[in-house]
């Protein structure tokens, strides 16, 4: 595959104070790693907790900690240093630290970059979990977003500093050098070469030549997951049941009704590189559908419906001697999104499993708003509300990452 890459980008970190700060170390690494260059802005409080000398190490470059540094300034001057940037990143973000985003302050180096930036900013939000949910907390992350700068993570798992779990830990490094690469366009087409099968829609289950069973799957998130792995280079094949979407441009789009018909379609394009199994496949069938139109006996009770057990196509795929190199699933779930995605995941032989919660206030069902989790054998990853297209493309643009990585 195309190696993605950051060559050339110049990425300006912010680390402002906090325990996740120590992974902003490992960050730096990485963006390097990349071929970017990462000039490195210092909070008073981040050097509390990790040491200019550290920082100025690993990024090979001159450690920003004063705005009023004789020294700092005369070098470039906050100005310059809020533009002289492809991309801007803040990881960790402390509360503190969105809070006087939110509010347009500029009483210190970070903050005053970021109030003069015109550049893309990437926030990555770590901090203990009661402050993550705290309503103040969760209104400046809100209006950042209103503001345009993009919020990675935090997601759920143990504290750094105590037992408790919860959401507030940093995204993880290779996350955020995906959200950086999708941000840039610098790889641009990570998937060139490689191959894709997405399964979108819902099935339709024949009773009788004129009825069937159905859900209410509409086929956007699908079909936009078909779509962003396409705009990533990658050669995509929809198997789509009965939906009232267009087919995409420039994808293979074949169109199928029942589940067995899905399946042969999905097995037929096997080896492939991604599956990416969106469909909303009817469990069971009607054991033996009516060749001819099931007529009402006038006085009779209606003739129960005998069903069968459909294929499950993620399973098959999932444990398929050419199982693709990267299987993703969805979960529809009306509870314990956690709990049952992650034994989705094990039970069908997923990398990725994307669990929502499709009950029926979410709306998620035939809407065009989706909030994910993503979970894989790392731990759980909570997504903000999002369009079903954004979804797509931070699902691309993961898939990728996980690909190149
Ligand atoms: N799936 C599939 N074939 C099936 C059923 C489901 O490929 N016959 C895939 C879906 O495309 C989705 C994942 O399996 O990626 C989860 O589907 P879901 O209906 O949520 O799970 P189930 O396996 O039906 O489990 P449960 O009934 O416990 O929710």
């Amino acid at each position: 595959m195309e190696h993605m890459d950051l060559s050339g980008k110049r990425i300006l970190l912010i680390i402002s104070g906090g325990i996740a700060a120590y992974k902003s170390l490992d960050l730096i690494r990485r963006l390097r790693e990349r071929g970017a260059s990462v000039r490195p802005v210092m909070t008073k409080a981040a050097q509390e907790f990790i040491t200019p000398l550290a920082v100025g190490a690993l990024s090979a470059s001159h450690v920003y900690v004063d705005l009023f540094s004789r020294e700092d300034e005369q070098d470039v001057g906050h100005i310059r240093l809020a533009r002289e940037a492809d991309l801007v990143i803040v990881a960790p973000a402390s509360a503190d630290l969105m809070a006087k985003m939110a509010h347009g302050m500029a009483s210190d180096l970070a903050t005053a970059v970021l109030l003069a930036t015109d550049r893309p900013v990437l926030i990555a939000p770590a901090m203990n979990p009661k402050m993550w949910a705290a309503p103040a907390t969760l209104r400046n992350a809100q209006t950042l977003r209103n503001d345009g700068i993009h919020v990675i993570g935090p997601a759920r798992g143990e504290m750094a500093e105590s037992n408790e779990a919860g959401t507030g830990r940093m995204a993880e490094p290779l996350e955020i050098v995906a959200a950086a690469i999708a941000l840039l366009d610098g790889g641009a087409r990570p998937l060139t070469g490689k191959t894709a099968i997405v399964t979108s829609g819902p099935t339709h289950e024949p009773i009788d030549p004129v009825r069937y069973i159905a859900n209410r799957s509409s086929g956007r998130q699908g079909h936009a997951i078909a779509a962003a792995l396409a705009t990533l280079g990658a050669r995509v094949t929809l198997v789509s049941g009965p939906v009232t979407l267009p087919d995409p441009a420039g994808i293979e789009t074949v169109h199928v009704e029942t589940a067995q018909e899905m399946l042969d379609a999905v097995l037929a394009r096997l080896p492939s590189d991604i599956a990416v199994m969106v469909a909303a496949v009817a469990d069971w069938r009607v054991a033996t559908a009516s060749g001819q139109k099931i007529k009402k006996q006038p006085g009779e009770a209606p003739a129960p419906l005998q069903l069968a057990e459909n294929p499950d196509i993620l399973k098959t795929v999932g444990h398929h001697p050419h199982r693709p190199t990267l299987v993703v699933g969805f979960a529809a779930e009306t509870e314990h999104v956690e709990t049952n995605g992650r034994a989705k995941l094990e039970r069908k032989g997923a990398d990725l499993i994307v669990a929502n919660d499709v009950s029926p206030e979410t709306g998620v069902m035939g809407g065009s708003r989706n909030q994910v989790n993503i979970i894989s054998a790392g731990g759980i990853d909570a997504w903000p509300d999002l369009s079903k297209d954004e979804v797509a493309e931070r699902l691309a643009a993961l898939i990728a990452e996980r690909l190149g990585g």
